[in-house]
C-alpha cells in the first residue's frame, strides 16, 4: 500500500522509519524495492550527482526534473522533494509556489532546512495542503553562516536553540523533522519532546528513524561524511565491470 505522510507520523513509537535519497529512476527503483518508507530527492544531488562543492548550485528546475524521474518509478515509499537554496527563503509566496511545483513534479511532501526562522514558511506550505518535513541541526544550505559543516548541539545554548527550533517546526505543522549531525543526546531529547517523528543522519540512535544518502550507502561517493555507512563498494564493482568490457572489446571477445 502507498505510504503517505500521515503513515510516517503513525510510525513514531511503532517502528523505526527508514528514508534514503534517490535522484533518478534506477536509484528510486533500488530504494523502493528494498522497502524504505520514504525517498528523499535530496539537494545533495548537487554534490553526489553533479559534483558541485556544496548544495548551493542546485536549482529548483534541477530538483523538479529529478523529482519527476523518481516519481516515474511509481514508488510505494513516500516521495519527498527537497526544496533547494533560494526556493523558499524570499517569502511565503515563493515557498508555496515552489512547493506546488514539487507536487506537480510528483512529490508527495517537501522538505526545507530551518527551524524557528522558517516556521512561517512551513505554516504557509502546510496551509496549501502540502505536507512539510522540517530539517534542523546541521543545515548544509546555511554552511556559510554556520562557519562550515560542524556538529550542532555541543553547547547548552545550542541545545536550547535546537529544542526551540524543533518545537517551532512542529507547532507550524511539520509532519516530521530531519535532525542532521547533532549531538546524540540532543537528538534524543528532541525525539522525546516531539509528537512528530524525528529522522536522523549522524545524530545517534535515539531518533524515530534514520536517513542516508544512497551514494554513500552504495559506495558511489568520493567523499562520504564520517557518520555514513558504505554497505557495498559499487565504485569498485562498476569499475571492474567496465574494465572487463574494455578488455573484451579490445581483444575482439565482445560482441
Ligand atoms: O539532501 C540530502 O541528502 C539531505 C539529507 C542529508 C537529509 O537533506
Amino acid at each position: 500500500m502507498k505510504i503517505r505522510a500521515l503513515d510516517i507520523v503513525k510510525m513514531k513509537g511503532e517502528r523505526k522509519i527508514v528514508m534514503i535519497t534517490a535522484y533518478d529512476y534506477p536509484t528510486a527503483k533500488i530504494a523502493d524495492s528494498a522497502g524504505v518508507d520514504a525517498i528523499l530527492v535530496g539537494d545533495s544531488l548537487a554534490m553526489v550527482v553533479f559534483g558541485m562543492p556544496s548544495t548551493h548550485g542546485v536549482t529548483l528546475r534541477d530538483m523538479l526534473r529529478h523529482t519527476e524521474a523518481v516519481a516515474r518509478a511509481r514508488p510505494k515509499a513516500l516521495v519527498v522533494g527537497d526544496m533547494p537554496f533560494g526556493s523558499y527563503e524570499p517569502s511565503d509566496g515563493t515557498a508555496v509556489r515552489s512547493a506546488i511545483a514539487f507536487v506537480r513534479a510528483g512529490a508527495e511532501a517537501v522538505k526545507l532546512e530551518g527551524g524557528s526562522e522558517y516556521a512561517d514558511r512551513i505554516r504557509a506550505i502546510t496551509r496549501a495542503g502540502i505536507p512539510v518535513m522540517a530539517h534542523i541541526g546541521l543545515t548544509p544550505q546555511r554552511y556559510l553562516k554556520l562557519g562550515g559543516y560542524k556538529m550542532r548541539g555541543s553547547s547548552e545554548e545550542d541545545k536550547k536553540q535546537l529544542l526551540l527550533d524543533a518545537e517551532a517546526v512542529q507547532e507550524a505543522g511539520a509532519f516530521a523533522v530531519v535532525i542532521e549531525f547533532t549531538a546524540p543526546e540532543v537528538a534524543g531529547a528532541v525525539t522525546r519532546r516531539l509528537s512528530i517523528p524525528t529522522i536522523c543522519i549522524g545524530s545517534g540512535k535515539e531518533c524515530d528513524g534514520q536517513v542516508l544518502v544512497i551514494h554513500d550507502v552504495l559506495g558511489l561517493s568520493e567523499k562520504a561524511p564520517p557518520f555514513a555507512k558504505k554497505y557495498v563498494d559499487f565504485m569498485s564493482i562498476g569499475k571492474e565491470a567496465v574494465e572487463r568490457f574494455v578488455k573484451e572489446v579490445r581483444e575482439g571477445l565482445f560482441p
